[in-house]
C-alpha cells in the first residue's frame, strides 16, 4: 500500500517548514480506489483552499513508498566495516542493487551513522551519485548513544551525516533510541525549520515516548510524521502494544524494520547452511534456525501459489499489515523479490497460519539495543 503523506502549510509563511496541518492518505483511498496498489502521483506544490486558520496553503507531499531499501549490512562492505552481517559486499555489487532498485521505482534508502559506523552512510552517498538527488530521498539517524558534548550535538551529528552521504540535506531523519525523549526532541526543530532535514520520526520508542515526542515537537508547530520500530512476523511487539493502531489512528507512517530478521526468516539460511561464520547475526540467529523451519516451510508454500518465494511473503506480510517494510538489499535480484511483494495480496486465513507458526517457534528476536514495547 502506497501512503502519501500531505503536509500542509500557510502559503508566504516565513519559515515554509512550519506544519500548519498534515494528512496521511493511502494512496488508494486518495485515488478513489479499491486496490491498494493504485500509486498516485500527487504534483509536488499544489495549491490547496485553506488550512483551519483561514489561511492559503500549499502541500508538501513525501510518498512513503510500499517497501523502502535497508542499508545497515552495507555498513560491512570494504575494510572497516563491523562485520555484523559477514557480508562482502563489493561497490559494483551495490551500483547493481542500486540500479534495479530504481528501475523497479523503489527510491527510498534507510540508513543509520552507525551503521558501520559511517561506513553505510558514506557507501550509499557514493553509489547514488549516479543519480540526481530529487531521484531518491534519504532516510537517516541520530543516535543519542554517541551523541558529542559540544552546545549541538543533534546539528553535529546531522552535518556528519550529510558530509557521509554528500548531500545538504536528509529527507527523513530520525531519533534512533529514545534514550532521553525531552532531551533531544527539541534538537530536531532548528533542522526542521533550517530545511536541511524535510521531515523526522522516531525510531525504537514505546508508545508514550512517541506521545511525548510529538507534543514537543507539536509546540513548534510540527510533529513525529512516522515511527520505525522491529516488526516482523517472529517479533510483532509494536502491534501488542497498541503502536500500530496508534500509527493508523493518527496517521503516521510505520515503518517496519528487520521483516526478514536478518535473513533467518528467508529460508535461504538453516543448520546446513547457517548465517556466516563469526558474524554478530549468526550468534543471534543461527541456534534458532531449526524452530524455524515450519514458518520458513509454509512462507515458501504460500509463495509457490503467488509465483513468488518465502521472503517475497514475510515482506508482503507486513504491508498487509498496513506498514512499509524496509528490507535490507544486498544481492541485485533481491530487488526482484520486493517486485514481487508489492504485488501479492495475502489471504486472511494465510496470514492468520503464518503468525501461529511464528508464535509456535517459540522464540525471541528482540535486538541488544530494543526495549520491551
Ligand atoms: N531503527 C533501527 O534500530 C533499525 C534496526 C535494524 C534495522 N534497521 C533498518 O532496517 C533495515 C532492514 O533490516 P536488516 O537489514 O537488519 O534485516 P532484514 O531486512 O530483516 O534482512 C536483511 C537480510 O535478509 C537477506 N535478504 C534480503 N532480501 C532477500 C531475498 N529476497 N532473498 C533472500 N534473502 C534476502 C539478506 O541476507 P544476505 O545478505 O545474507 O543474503 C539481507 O542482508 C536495515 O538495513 C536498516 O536500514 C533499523
Amino acid at each position: 500500500m502506497n501512503l502519501t503523506i500531505a503536509r500542509a502549510r500557510k502559503g508566504g509563511n516565513a519559515n515554509p517548514r512550519l506544519l500548519e496541518d498534515w494528512a496521511v492518505i493511502p494512496a488508494h483511498q486518495a485515488n478513489g480506489s479499491t486496490s491498494p496498489r493504485t500509486t498516485v502521483s500527487a504534483a509536488p506544490q499544489q495549491t490547496w483552499p485553506q488550512n483551519k486558520y483561514g489561511a492559503n496553503m500549499t502541500i508538501d507531499n513525501l510518498k512513503t513508498p510500499t517497501v523502502a531499501l535497508g542499508t545497515w549490512a552495507w555498513g560491512d562492505s570494504g575494510e572497516t566495516g563491523d562485520g555484523y552481517f559477514g557480508s562482502h559486499l563489493t561497490r559494483a555489487g551495490l551500483e547493481e542493487v542500486a540500479d534495479k532498485a530504481h528501475a523497479a521505482g523503489f527510491t527510498l534508502w534507510d540508513t543509520a551513522i552507525v551503521y558501520g559506523m559511517g561506513r553505510s552512510e558514506t557507501v550509499l552517498g557514493e553509489v547514488l551519485k549516479r543519480y540526481a538527488r530529487s531521484d531518491y530521498q534519504l532516510s537517516t539517524k541520530f543516535n543519542p548513544r554517541i551523541a558529542g558534548t559540544s552546545d549541538d550535538p543533534v546539528a553535529d551529528m546531522l552535518e556528519q551525516s550529510l558530509a557521509n552521504l554528500g548531500t545538504d540535506y536528509i529527507d527523513l531523519y530520525w531519533i534512533h533510541n529514545p534514550a532521553d525523549v525531552a532531551r533531544w526532541t527539541p534538537q530536531l526543530i532548528p533542522l526542521l525549520k533550517s530545511g536541511k532535514v524535510k521531515h523526522v520520526g522516531v525510531s525504537n520508542h514505546n508508545l508514550s515516548e512517541i506521545k511525548l515526542a510529538d507534543q514537543i515537537l507539536g509546540e513548534a508547530g510540527f510533529r513525529v510524521e512516522a515511527i520505525q520500530n522491529h516488526y516482523s512476523l517472529l517479533y510483532r511487539s509494536s502491534e501488542h502494544a497498541g503502536i500500530l493502531d496508534y500509527c493508523r489512528n493518527q496517521g503516521i507512517a510505520f515503518f517496519a524494520y528487520m521483516v526478514l530478521e536478518q535473513g533467518a526468516l528467508t529460508g535461504k539460511y538453516s543448520p546446513e547452511n547457517p548465517l556466516p561464520e563469526g558474524s554478530s547475526r549468526a550468534k543471534i540467529y543461527n541456534g534458532m534456525l531449526p524452530q524455524l523451519k515450519a514458518l520458513t516451510d509454509k512462507l515458501a508454500s504460500i509463495g509457490q501459489s503467488h509465483g513468488a518465494a518465502a521472503p517475497d511473503v514475510a515482506t508482503a506480510w507486513a504491508i498487509a499489515k498496513g506498514t512499509t517494510p524496509i528490507i535490507g538489499v544486498t544481492k541485485p535480484h533481491y530487488i526482484d523479490g520486493l517486485v514481487r511483494a508489492s504485488s501479492i495480496t495475502l489471504a486472511s486465513d494465510d496470514i492468520a497460519e503464518l503468525e501461529a507458526l511464528a508464535d509456535a517457534a517459540n522464540v525471541n528476536t528482540r535486538g541488544f539495543w530494543e526495549q520491551e514495547m
